[in-house]
């Protein structure tokens, strides 16, 4: 299908936790929340219905992404992470893994794949990024994370 790995290996919960933690934009309760993924994943847990592709670098993981099929709704997907280690950033990795997971929700059915972020400030990069890989900005929900951080929701019909 690509390049990427999307098997989940033991050792993927604390090399994943460690390249969202090295992004510097994620708090502590959602790098807990990519770790838990990654394990409810692994272990086949009921209702961990997420898709991974990892990006394996030399010594560590370079970029992944996390995605699935947001329930009740006609085939449309949802980009839940999506990472890449900074010392790694703007020679198209990120790019290489959002087209082959919107690649791999088209093989599986799915016509939109959509992805929230944050209005704030150390956020923009990854808007930047949305807008760049043909992602239209949908809304904005003032201070829903916090007070002065929206909710900022993209998407995109495959
Ligand atoms: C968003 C992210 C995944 C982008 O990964 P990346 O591998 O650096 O992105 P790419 O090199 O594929 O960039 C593709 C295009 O996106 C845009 N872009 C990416 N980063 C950008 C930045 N910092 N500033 C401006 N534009 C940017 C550019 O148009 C870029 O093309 P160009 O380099 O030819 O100009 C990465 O910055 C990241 O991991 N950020 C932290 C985590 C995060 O915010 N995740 C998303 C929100 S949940």
């Amino acid at each position: 299908m690509n390049q990427f790995r999307n098997e989940l290996k033991e050792e993927d919960e604390a090399s994943l936790a460690l390249l969202v933690t090295r992004t510097g934009v994620f708090s502590d309760e959602e790098i807990a929340i990519a770790r838990d993924l990654v394990r409810e994943t692994r272990l086949g847990m009921p209702g961990a219905d997420y898709l991974f592709l990892i990006a394996d670098g030399i010594a560590q993981i370079d970029g992944y992404t996390c995605y699935g099929r947001i329930p009740a709704t006609d085939n449309r997907f949802e980009l839940y992470w999506i990472a890449v280690d900074p010392g790694s950033h703007r020679h198209g990795l990120g790019r290489a893994l959002l087209e082959a997971s919107e690649q791999d929700v088209r093989r599986r059915g799915g016509t939109h794949l959509f992805a929230e972020t944050s209005t704030r400030d150390d956020y923009a990069p990854a808007r930047r990024f949305y807008k760049a890989n043909g992602y239209s900005f949908y809304a904005e929900v003032p201070d829903f994370h916090a007070d002065g951080d929206g909710l900022a929701i993209f998407g995109k019909r495959l």
